[in-house]
């Protein structure tokens, strides 16, 4: 297989890694680095897969997805996002990874132009060249005094080869969450147009600025050329259970159908039925973990700033993407004598794209303690 020089190993894990060692070779590493909620799924979840389990839910199942966990996203996708679906608009994947993946493979042909919010997830790069390595992608950087989107920037890089545009909101790595205004425009810009969006929403229930969320598949403009992507992972705390969706327009469902047959066959069965009714529970969990993230947002913020580096409050998500130009360092070496010297771990900003090597991540998602800690270590770092 043809793997692109933009297909590396991800930095994320290669930070993971470093810190694992030093882990055990017997020293305290304050993890900020991985975007994992360290609480475990509701256990009336667990009971539910574990008894479908028990059921016979063990056989090979509709490649699409299960029925019944199908039509319930597609009545949470109608209700809470107001996005025009039925079950058989839904396609169940392995994480919201997957479904990304998958819908990039439907799509493009060599030659097309990708358009790309820059920063972004790690995977996004190095997917587009895996799905169509003859792909052109087309980075536009968020703003970086408040990272709101660039709309000019945006408009000049659309062509007649744009096939489609990566969103996510709220962002990782930035905590942005785009407003309805900024959708605004970017929806009357592709309106008239052939232009997939693919909108990644996986930290949807992760939002604890004042910006609401907004769902580009809800304009009806534009809803036949987007796919929704979400998943569990990071609202439900079960990121190793690999499943998460996607709605698929139309005019893909005979791609997207035959890509998840000979890749999958299907999700896991017991883990689809343990799920069914997943939006229906107590989400009070949800509150309580938005109230964390929200404080944690707010003390990074004040000490961070405080320490003479330049903080955006995130809105959403589970990062802080923090400015730290003023150490002089390069962010992969910020990182490295970071983790040497204070045992703190963070990922280089360089990961999230090749014009934010002054930034480093800082995830929020893990306890308060060690994150109060990391970020001590931080400013014992920079002042
Ligand atoms: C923006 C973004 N999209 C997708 C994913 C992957 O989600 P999942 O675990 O559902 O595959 C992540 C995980 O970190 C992410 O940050």
């Amino acid at each position: 297989m043809f793997i692109s020089k933009e297909v590396q190993p991800s930095a994320t894990l290669k930070f993971s890694q470093k810190a694992r060692e030093k882990v055990a070779g017997g020293e305290t590493i304050y993890s900020l680095g991985l975007g994992e909620p360290d609480f475990n799924p509701p256990s009336l979840l667990i009971d539910k897969v574990y008894e479908a389990a028990k059921a016979g839910f063990n056989k090979y199942g509709n490649s699409m997805g299960l029925d019944s966990l199908r039509l319930h996203i597609a009545n949470k996708l109608q209700k809470e996002n107001d996005i025009l679906c039925e079950k058989d608009d839904i396609c169940i994947t392995f994480g919201a990874k997957q479904a990304l993946i998958i819908a990039l493979m439907a799509v493009l042909q060599p030659g097309d132009e990708v358009i790309n919010i820059s920063p972004c997830y790690v995977s996004y790069i190095p997917q587009v060249k895996i799905a169509e390595p003859k792909a052109v992608i087309k980075n536009i950087d968020l703003s970086p005094g408040d990272f709101s989107l660039d709309f000019e920037a945006l408009k000049s890089a659309v062509s007649a080869k744009t096939k489609c545009i990566i969103l996510n909101s709220p962002n990782n790595p930035t905590g942005k969450v785009f407003s309805r205004a900024e959708y605004d425009l970017l929806i009357g810009l592709v309106k008239d147009s052939k232009i997939y969006l693919i909108s990644d929403e996986i930290y949807e229930y992760l939002n604890f600025g004042n910006v609401p969320m907004v769902s580009p598949g809800a304009y009806k403009e534009v809803a036949e050329s987007v796919f929704t992507i979400n998943g569990f992972s990071k609202a439900f705390g079960m990121t190793g259970w690999r499943i998460g969706y996607m709605t698929v327009p139309k005019d893909q469902r005979r791609n997207i159908g035959t890509l998840v047959q000979h890749m999958n066959t299907n999700v896991t069965s017991f883990v689809q039925k343990g799920l069914e009714g997943v939006y229906d529970i107590d989400r009070s969990f949800l509150v309580d973990y938005n109230d964390h993230l929200r404080r944690m947002a707010e003390h990074i913020t004040d000490e961070l700033n405080a320490a003479g580096l330049q903080v955006v409050k995130p809105q959403g998500g589970l990062f802080c993407f923090v400015n730290i130009s003023a150490k002089g360092l390069k962010s992969d070496d910020f990182a490295t004598l970071l983790l040497e010297k204070q045992n703190v771990a963070v990922t280089p900003g360089i990961a999230f794209g090749a014009n934010w090597d002054d930034y480093v991540r800082i995830s929020f998602a893990g306890k308060e303690e060690e994150i109060r800690l990391g970020i001590e270590g931080i400013r014992n770092f920079v002042l």
